[in-house]
């Protein structure tokens, strides 16, 4: 029987645990933009790869700049007091400096574009947070533009890259669970409502379609592939942004899918796949799960459970890392073609729900 698996393992994937620590070339000097949530969590896991140098970050404020430099043990800092929304210069002077060789940018969705953009126009390779861009266009003029440059480009989905959804691959791959069927997973939390908070704005791509889908997405494209057709429904704020989103996908063989995100609720955050001789299950939130349920025919079941390393991103990083020591431009594991075309499925299902955003018109791509 053959099992369509759509990402593949990294071939330096042979171990769960502590190996991604490890250097696997020559250090690679970082940049990081922006101070936020992610910001922080991402760069403490950085810091623990021996080939990172943590060498400059920037912020729209002084205070932001310096503290997370000694906070993280950054060389120097950048900074401005950008407005609201506005990619800042402090960001823009970072990707500028001759000693960075990578920058991570961890801003609200708006502004990965133009950040990006100058980054790779001043020859840095990009690890850019999820979503990469707020629309395809913008997707497909940053891929080109890296490709253009021989650069090395990377949406940051880091639950690609865990342990509990490679070992889900895995476990497809052998054949047990037989063929896919039907995909269910959801993910989200309840996010207090503030008009101004990155994920509720409108001018900053807020919502759940943008913040959180991409990971229940990634159970049903990591093991069904892209989908043949997507009906989304949403609920929408007053501002007109989705406050919960459902997205029904179907497949030419007969599969389906079905995933919720939501920034109202509290749920499972789990995902589910449905195989012909059985089902695997996750213990643990669906973008990096402790662990598997696996089920077997009608008696056999199991568990299996995982560790990592700081918070889970160390393997995104070491991806990150490798494909820069080794030449390579992308990912085979988080390709820009798997990017663009989930921007893609992103902007159908806008359109759907009736969600735009202030850079769905832009006109300098
Ligand atoms: N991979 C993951 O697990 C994960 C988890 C959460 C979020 N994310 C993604 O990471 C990105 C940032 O999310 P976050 O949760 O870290 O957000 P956050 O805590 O609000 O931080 C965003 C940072 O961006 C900067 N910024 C620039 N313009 C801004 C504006 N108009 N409004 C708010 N902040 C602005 C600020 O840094 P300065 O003040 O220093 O300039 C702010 O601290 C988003 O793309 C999000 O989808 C990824």
């Amino acid at each position: 029987m053959s099992i369509q698996r759509f990402v593949g393992r990294p071939d330096w994937y042979t171990t769960f645990n502590p190996e991604t620590l490890t250097a696997t070339g020559d250090a690679l000097r970082w940049g990081v933009v922006a101070t936020g949530n992610i910001a922080r969590t991402v760069t403490a896991d950085l810091a623990l790869l021996e080939d990172a140098v943590l060498h400059a970050v920037s912020s729209r404020g002084v205070g932001s700049a310096a503290g997370f430099a000694t906070d993280f043990g950054f060389a120097t800092y950048y900074y401005d007091g950008g407005e609201h929304g506005t990619a800042a210069a402090g960001y823009l002077q970072l990707v500028q400096d001759p000693d960075v060789d990578v920058v991570y940018i961890a801003t609200p969705h708006a502004q990965h574009y133009d950040i990006a953009k100058a980054a790779l126009e001043h020859g840095k390779h990009v690890l850019c947070e999820k979503a990469l861009t707020i629309t395809a266009a913008e997707a497909r003029a940053l891929i080109e533009l890296a490709r253009e440059r021989q650069l090395f480009l990377m949406e940051a989905v880091w639950a690609r890259f865990v342990p509990g959804f490679q070992r889900a691959l895995e476990i497809l791959e052998s054949g047990e669970i037989g063929q896919v069927k039907w995909v269910r997973a959801d993910l989200g939390f309840p996010a207090p409502m503030d008009d101004s908070a990155r994920i509720w704005a409108p001018a900053d791509g807020g919502g759940a379609l943008l913040d959180i889908s991409v990971y229940p997405l990634l159970w049903a494209w990591g093991t069904l592939g892209a989908p043949e057709a997507v009906h989304a429904t949403a609920e929408l704020t007053a501002l007109g942004v989705d406050a919960q989103n459902s997205l029904a996908l179907s497949y030419a063989n007969g599969a389906q899918a079905q995933l919720m995100s939501y920034l109202g609720s509290h749920g499972p955050r789990a995902a589910a796949i449905s195989g012909t001789l059985g089902f695997i299950e996750t213990i643990g939130s669906v973008n990096n799960p402790k662990g598997l349920r696996i089920g077997v025919g009608w008696e056999e079941e199991r568990e299996e459970y995982f560790e990592h390393p700081g918070s889970g991103y160390t393997y995104q990083l070491r991806e990150v890392t490798r494909c820069i020591q080794a030449g390579l431009t992308e990912s085979p594991t988080m390709p820009l073609a798997d990017s663009l075309a989930i921007m893609a499925l992103f902007d159908n299902a806008r359109e759907q729900i009736g969600v735009s955003y202030p850079n769905d018109s832009r006109t300098d791509l």
